[in-house]
């Protein structure tokens, strides 16, 4: 096994984001990427099982299940990158899947450390697959190893745990044209998209009764604490989770329990929140099968096959660049 780890510093990125959410008029906002410093990490794969989050285990489900049938689809010799790998653990399917018919390239891109290492872990005993990390955003690691790879190599990009939920229409959109423009014609997208269920199971998944989900979003402000010295008292804030009906998507928010004022030093912020005003985390937006087809094509690729699992709503839709 090879590992290599391509390291950023995400410091002055969190100041920059941190000053721009906290100041914007109205809805005050942090983006989600931040949730994932080495203890959410660490959280999010106590929520991937959990009883009520039935998400990551349909997602698995469907890799176990068919992972051969999404193989033979693929035109090998095939370098697998995975986007946003956290653990890595449902990828095990594909890459056994994978590296029964060749050698297996398999590039992790995390801007997670933590998850990087815990997927180099958890995927580095798998024979006839080495693995080389990234610890990059999504489309810079993406660009890398699109540059790196040998003439008339196909290139198969995983994009699980329906994380592509996390953009807001129409940026998903956006995204998937930015990641199309890095694709050749005939590379292949595996896209995990969480589906549409009844909304009470949706609240139960967002807002766990023991309170794991509560302690992975407000991490964002101890972080804000232990990266840019800020002052936020946790205790008079709240996890809320909510669905968003006008746009089909589950949000997640902290809530201010009074009026209090923050201070944040190495942004240089003094931030005033009023009693109940909430800072937007995350947004997980679920889908219909249609809705998915609309947004492959207008990037782009064409649905070569869905995968569903009918126990908790998520399909894996095997997208092929036009
Ligand atoms: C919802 S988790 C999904 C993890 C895993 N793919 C799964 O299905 O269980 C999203 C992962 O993407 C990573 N991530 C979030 N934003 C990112 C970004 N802009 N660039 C690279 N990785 C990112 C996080 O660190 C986290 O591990």
């Amino acid at each position: 096994m090879l590992t290599q780890a391509f390291t950023t510093d995400t410091n002055s990125a969190l100041i920059t984001d941190v000053r721009l959410g906290l100041t914007k008029s109205g809805q005050k906002e942090l983006p989600s990427k931040y949730l994932y410093d080495s203890v959410g990490s660490a959280l999010f794969e106590v929520i991937s099982v959990l009883p009520e989050y039935g998400l990551t285990r349909a997602d698995e489900r469907l890799l176990r299940r068919y992972s051969e049938d999404i193989v033979a689809r693929l035109t090998p010799p095939t370098t697998v990158a995975e986007l946003g790998s956290g653990s890595g653990k449902k990828t095990r399917w594909m890459l056994e899947a994978l590296s029964k018919h060749q050698h297996v390239s398999y590039c992790p891109i995390e801007i997670s450390r933590t998850a990087l290492n815990m997927c180099e872990r958890e995927l580095g005993d798998i024979d006839s697959v080495s693995i080389v990390g990234f610890e990059r955003e999504y489309l810079d690691g993406l660009l890398e190893v699109a540059a790196r790879r040998q003439k008339r190599e196909q290139l198969l990009v995983l994009f699980l745990g329906s994380t592509i939920g996390n953009f807001e229409h129409p940026a998903d959109v956006k995204f998937l044209c930015q990641m199309r423009a890095i694709l050749q014609s005939g590379d292949a997208l595996l896209l995990g998209t969480d589906l549409m269920k009844p909304i009470h199971q949706l609240l139960d998944a967002y807002d766990d009764p023991l309170g794991v989900t509560a302690a992975f979003n407000l991490n964002l402000l101890a972080r804000i604490n232990r990266e840019l010295d800020a002052d936020f008292i946790i205790p008079q804030f709240e996890h809320v989770a909510r669905f968003n009906q006008a746009v089909g998507s589950m949000e997640m928010h902290i809530r201010s329990l009074q009026k209090q004022t923050v201070a944040i030093p190495t942004a240089d912020l003094s931030v005033t929140f009023l009693e109940g005003e909430t800072i937007w985390t995350e947004s997980s937006h679920k889908y219909s099968l249609g809705e998915i087809s609309g947004i492959a094509a207008s990037a782009g690729f064409r649905v070569d096959a869905q995968w569903i699992d009918e126990e908790w709503p998520f399909a894996e839709n095997l997208l092929i660049a036009e």
